[in-house]
């Protein structure tokens, strides 16, 4: 192993890593995909179950991954190691994640580079149309023109290298504490602005009142898959995070702070989204296309659209950078401290790679629209599929057994309760790690690869 400790990165303050934290959660997930999968299931009993899912599993496992990576000092394949031995089999969860940032990287940069197309659309007003097929006819130009998103990837990847060739201090955590307010400040003026619409109070019951009808057990699960995947577990992404970390932190209270700020986020998402269905008799059953289809349209009916069309766009744009800094890191951190690079040669070596291994992903809609792979699927659908059904549930077992069963119980309890306020909570905490947590996971683990069925 080479230590290079000297080499790594540390946050100057502990509010750059709650933010880096929050802005690596904090992304498409929440106000591209939430939004829509809590309407497709009917909203309240879905959010209610969700909320559940990120304080019983969230939560628990966002603890252990700062736990190992704070322990350690070490990105994900190095802290597996040391806690083990060097050829241990645990290191292949730090191995998978790496393998997870790069896949989701590939075509996360690539939806990115919709939202920013969509930002610059919003300043042309959509050509003046005004016409629902006309604009939604837009979504389709974009994801059948390879040029045009081989072009906003590349730009895309080209912003998340040059963050993270600054380092921790003054790439990632900077990149936070300027954009995180920003997000903040945006969402609330969005906020603002849906709350007049007439359509806010039906919005809010069909968030916060609970309708059983709707839920499906397929619809539990995907709560429980996307709590996951919106607090960026099971890859080490909070891991790498942690271990930029110092002792003096309290990890039970950031985790629990960061998985508030990033659900806020996700229910807010909802509360500017919806309003702007319910004003204009659309469904929030609109589906994956909700954001890029229905907004602009719904944007373009209203007083003064341009110019929050360009602000949610450039809200989603920036909430996804900040995600993909956090998936970048992980695979340059791999570099830094297994291989012993430059952070220079170990963000732009791997950030091209990342960039090439999208444009299959990038030309999905287009010239490799007839390629298909695993049951018919394109091959930005199949990097999408692999990464949050197999990948990011596999990883979060993994780490919850891993500090469950085979992490030294003392160092455990030594992460868990030093400076923190939520010291007596460790038992349950526990408890929730070695059982609840595996057992909710593996569940959809099964069910989502097929060998479970209700
Ligand atoms: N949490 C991010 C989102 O909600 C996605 C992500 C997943 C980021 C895994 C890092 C690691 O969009």
């Amino acid at each position: 192993m080479i230590d290079n400790l000297k080499n790594r990165g540390q946050w100057a303050t502990r509010m750059g890593f709650m933010l880096a934290c929050a802005g690596s959660a904090i992304g498409l997930g929440n106000i591209w995909k939430f939004p829509y999968i809590a309407g497709m299931n009917g909203g309240g009993l879905f959010v209610l179950i969700y909320l559940f899912c990120i304080f019983a599993v969230g939560i628990p496992i966002m603890i252990c991954e700062f736990a190992v990576g704070r322990s350690t000092q070490s990105s994900p394949v190095e802290a597996f190691r040391k806690l083990t031995s060097k050829n241990s089999f645990w290191q292949i969860v730090g191995w998978m994640g790496i393998l997870s940032g790069f896949v989701i990287l590939s075509y996360y940069s690539v939806v990115a580079g919709w939202a920013m197309h969509y930002v610059f659309l919003s300043v042309k007003n959509f050509n003046g149309a005004t016409n629902p097929e006309v604009i939604s006819g837009f979504f389709g130009a974009l994801y059948s023109n390879g040029w045009v998103n081989l072009f906003w990837h590349a730009i895309f990847m080209l912003l998340t290298i040059s963050v993270i060739l600054g380092g921790v201090k003054k790439g990632i955590e900077r990149a936070a504490r300027w954009l995180m307010p920003i997000l903040f400040g945006m969402m609330l003026l969005l906020l603002i602005r849906s709350s007049f619409m007439s359509g806010f109070s039906q919005a809010v019951s069909f968030v916060f009142s609970p309708d059983a009808s709707k839920l499906t057990a397929a619809g539990v699960l995907e709560a429980l898959g996307h709590s996951f995947f919106t607090l960026s577990l099971g890859m080490g992404a909070m891991l790498t995070y942690g271990s930029y970390l110092s002792h003096k932190t309290d990890l039970v209270k950031s985790s629990i702070i960061i998985s508030i700020m990033d659900t806020a986020v996700a229910l807010i998402a909802c509360l500017i989204l919806f309003p702007v269905l319910f004003t204009y008799g659309m469904s929030p059953e609109a589906g994956p296309g909700l954001v890029f289809k229905s907004m602009p349209m719904v944007f373009s009916q209203l007083p003064g659209g341009t110019i929050f069309a360009v602000i949610f766009f450039l809200l989603l744009t920036l909430a996804a950078l900040t995600s993909a800094i956090s998936l970048m890191e992980v695979v340059t951190s791999f570099f830094i401290d297994t291989l012993g690079w430059k952070r220079k040669t170990a963000t732009l070596l791997p950030g091209f790679l990342i960039f090439l291994f999208g444009i299959p992903s990038a030309l999905s809609g287009g010239a490799l629209s007839k390629f298909t792979m695993l049951g018919g699927k394109n091959f930005f659908d199949a990097m999408d599929y692999l990464s949050s059904n197999w990948f990011l549930p596999l990883g979060g077992l993994c780490i919850a057994l891993f500090v469950g069963y085979r992490m030294d119980l003392s160092l455990v309890k030594k992460e868990f309760k030093e400076n923190s306020i939520f010291a007596k909570l460790f038992t349950p905490w526990f408890y929730c790690v070695r059982y609840l947590a595996p057992l909710a996971v593996a569940i959809v683990f099964l069910y989502k690869i097929g060998l479970l069925k209700f």
